[in-house]
């Protein structure tokens, strides 16, 4: 692969200019909204109409069904070739941008890397308050996938924010003044929270991460006004020579075998939530196992309840009124966190209410979602660990050998997923959906050396197979679902994978940000391309639309991040400092054209080592660093830094660095006493063998 090094180094300078649109068209407010900039108005009843109130976005997924359909049509299949830019913002900071923005009064409140807050003037992108919880660098050694967060909600007059070392903090809208904070997980375990919070009768819901390092995935209910912890829903048993939390937790307890409680057991509750508030239905996704193996996690089988199932909960109560499990006895980090939406469909010739999932595993499930029943489920990437799903039985029929006993075997889709948590969205005008949709495969192996690390990423696979760099790059799509026929109706592809995810609009509109830094709409019910922007930065995060005095925007963060082993760095753009961009029509903000650097001059550096050492240190690299730094050390996602071209005086201190933690207060682990100082030095020529090619290259 000599596209590696190269392609991580284009830098770019997007010096974005700050102008407000013209038009000073009359206000217009949706009923019971007031413009106090204070979001004092978003209450149980305004949640419950987010549709009406057309020109905001409220909630998350903006509205509680998680549609992300809006019925602005100002932009439209004709206008949008006029849209440019209208304001950007700048977030300081050069890790990944996840958050979906809200827009309340006129104000918009997100978020970017470490959990920070921003309010901003929807119109100008003018700051008026930022709220930066200081999460201590450490905590970035606990995030599996990136120091990001997903954004906001916004009840009462307060924001509320999850932070990456676990805290739920509520804010005051107008100011940002902390109001009351809470720990929501046991910090001294390798727990973080990326999701966005969501705000049901009255209590915040939020859930965490860390299923690769070892938790125990639970929800929490805190209530809005005061922080105080309403209930929690365990997703998995915890020790059963202690008393269970829940009858729930009794019977899930069966579906398990061995010590599975020692190794946290997983499930974690890392994204989606959806909520009908008809049938007072609270929908949570739950994530993979922990560890990924099930001979390591659960030795003997069992379905291992409730992992990547989909609950439905009491929200008053946390009580499971009813679950479906999408993968049985999970054995590929297939979770079941991908967004969930609600919809009314007509099934068969009936109306249904429906849940719709594309969770990791490749089959796009739809549930009635008053009893969890499986209406259908049909696969919507390449799928090759199972033949179908039973429809008596709602379960997959697996493929034979897929359990990896012994031999390397490949699974498709892999642990990315056919799809990840970048949202979709459902438009009820053309019935589709619209997936950022990936196609990519994994190679499995039993890993023998039984070597788990509490507190550290475990997955009971075999990850030092991969020391070569991958041949191919797992491509993505977006694809257009017809989730009624279960048929694609269109696609448009791209040449890599890890895109955003997808916003439809009344004005037969579907946009998508893509991970090689292109900002696009396409027509809803055709896929036809009709507007392009390329802004450099790869894009990650979901775009929202939203207007105010009678000017439409359309808002994207572009900053990319979500570090992850399989395609770091090989995407091609640099770790620019993120930014929010903001669109209007006939705004005229020209986007700085993007500037493919040339890569400075790499310097070798003598060693010597045998080919059995780099070699070693290649197989060290692939299990220990590989999910931060890249695969074959392609870079973490261009987040990280590109172990190979480290300052010379760097490879002097790998000892110090990898094995005594010389790093940790800025994320980076020290491995003692997994790795020896020789472990280091193997790791260290290796990495010299790959910079000192590179340098030939030149
Ligand atoms: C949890 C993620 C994570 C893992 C796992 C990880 N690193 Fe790091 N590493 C980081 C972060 C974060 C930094 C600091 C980045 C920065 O400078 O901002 C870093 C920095 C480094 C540096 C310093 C680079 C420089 O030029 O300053 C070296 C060397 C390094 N890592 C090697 C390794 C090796 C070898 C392994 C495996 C044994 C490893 N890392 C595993 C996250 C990780």
């Amino acid at each position: 692969m000599t596209r590696r090094a190269s392609l991580l180094l284009i830098s770019i300078s997007l010096c974005l200019l700050v102008a407000v649109p013209a038009g000073q068209a009359q206000k217009k407010h949706a009923p019971g909204q007031q413009a106090t900039g204070k979001a004092t108005g978003i209450d149980d009843i305004a949640l419950r109409n987010a549709d009406l109130r057309k020109g905001e976005w409220i909630t998350h997924g903006r509205n509680y069904s998680e549609t992300r359909f809006s019925p602005l049509k100002q932009v439209s299949e004709v206008t949008v070739k006029d849209l440019g830019l209208a304001w950007s913002f700048d977030t300081e900071t050069d890790r990944g941008l996840e958050a979906t923005p809200l827009v309340v009064d006129g104000v918009m409140y997100t978020t970017g890397s470490w959990s920070i807050v921003y309010a901003l003037d929807a119109r100008t992108g003018k700051q008026i308050w930022k709220w930066d919880p200081q999460v201590p660098r450490r905590f970035g050694t606990k995030a599996c996938c990136d120091v990001v967060n997903r954004g906001v909600a916004v009840y009462k007059g307060h924001v509320y924010v999850g932070t990456i070392d676990g805290r739920l903090a509520a804010l005051d809208a107008a100011t940002g003044k902390l109001v009351w904070s809470v720990v929501t997980v046991d910090q001294t375990k390798p727990y973080t929270i990326t999701a966005a919070p969501r705000v049901v009768k009255g209590k915040v819901l939020i859930g965490n991460g860390g299923a690769e390092y070892g938790v125990r995935g639970y929800l929490s209910a805190y209530d809005a006004a005061t922080g105080k912890l309403s209930w929690r829903f365990y997703t998995v048993p915890g020790d059963p020579s202690k008393p269970f939390e829940s009858p729930e937790m009794a019977k899930a307890a069966k579906t398990w075998k061995g010590e599975w409680w020692k190794m946290g057991g997983g499930g974690t509750v890392w994204d989606s939530l959806a909520y009908d508030p008809e049938l007072d239905l609270l929908y949570v996704g739950t994530g993979n196992g922990s560890p990924w193996n099930q001979q390591v996690r659960s030795p003997g089988g069992g379905d291992n309840l409730y992992l990547s199932s989909i609950l439905a909960l009491r929200p008053a109560t946390g009580r499971l009124v009813w679950h479906y499990q999408v993968t049985p006895g999970d054995q590929w980090d297939f979770t079941a966190t991908q967004h969930i939406i609600l919809a009314d469909l007509e099934i068969k010739g009936q109306k249904r209410k429906v849940l719709m999932q594309a969770p990791k595993n490749g089959f796009f499930y739809i549930l009635d979602r008053r009893t969890g029943e499986l209406l259908s489920a049909e696969p919507y990437v390449t799928v090759t660990w199972a033949k179908e799903i039973d429809k008596k039985t709602g379960r997959p029929v697996e493929n034979p050998g897929v359990r990896y006993p012994a031999e390397p075997t490949q699974i498709q889709p892999g642990p990315l997923g056919g799809h990840n948590w970048q949202p979709m969205s459902f438009n009820p005008q053309t019935g589709l959906v619209y997936i950022p949709a990936q196609e990519n495969f994994f190679v499995f192996l039993h890993d023998k050396r039984l070597d788990y690390r509490p507190g550290r990423w475990n997955t009971g696979v075999d990850f030092s197979i991969f020391t070569d760099p991958p041949t191919a790059l797992p491509t993505g799509h977006l694809l257009a679902w017809d989730p009624v026929a279960q048929k694609e109706r269109w696609r448009v592809q791209y040449p890599v994978m890890w895109n955003g995810g997808t916003l439809t609009t009344a004005g037969n509109l579907v946009f998508q940000g893509t991970a090689d830094g292109r900002f696009v709409g396409y027509s809803a019910d055709k896929g036809a391309k009709l507007w392009e922007v390329t802004i450099g930065t790869g894009v990650i995060a979901t775009p929202m639309t939203y207007e105010i005095d009678g000017v439409q925007y359309v808002s994207i963060m572009a900053g990319w991040g979500g570090s992850f082993p399989l395609t770091g760095g090989s995407i091609g753009l640099p770790a620019t400092p993120g930014r929010l961009l903001t669109f209007a029509l006939n705004s005229k903000q020209s986007l700085p054209a993007v500037a493919a650097m040339e890569m400075p001059a790499v310097t070798p550096i003598e060693f010597t080592a045998t080919k059995e050492t780099i070699a070693k240190g290649a197989g060290l690299f692939a299990q220990n660093c590989g999910v931060c730094h890249g695969l074959a050390a392609l870079g973490g996602g261009g987040v990280l830094p590109d172990l190979k071209l480290s300052a010379p005086s760097v490879f002097n201190k790998y000892r110090e660095i990898i094995v005594d933690g010389a790093r940790v207060d800025i994320g980076m682990p020290g491995f003692k006493p997994w790795l020896k100082p020789e472990d280091a030095d193997a790791i260290r020529v290796y990495i010299l063998s790959l910079r000192n090619e590179l340098a030939k290259k030149k």
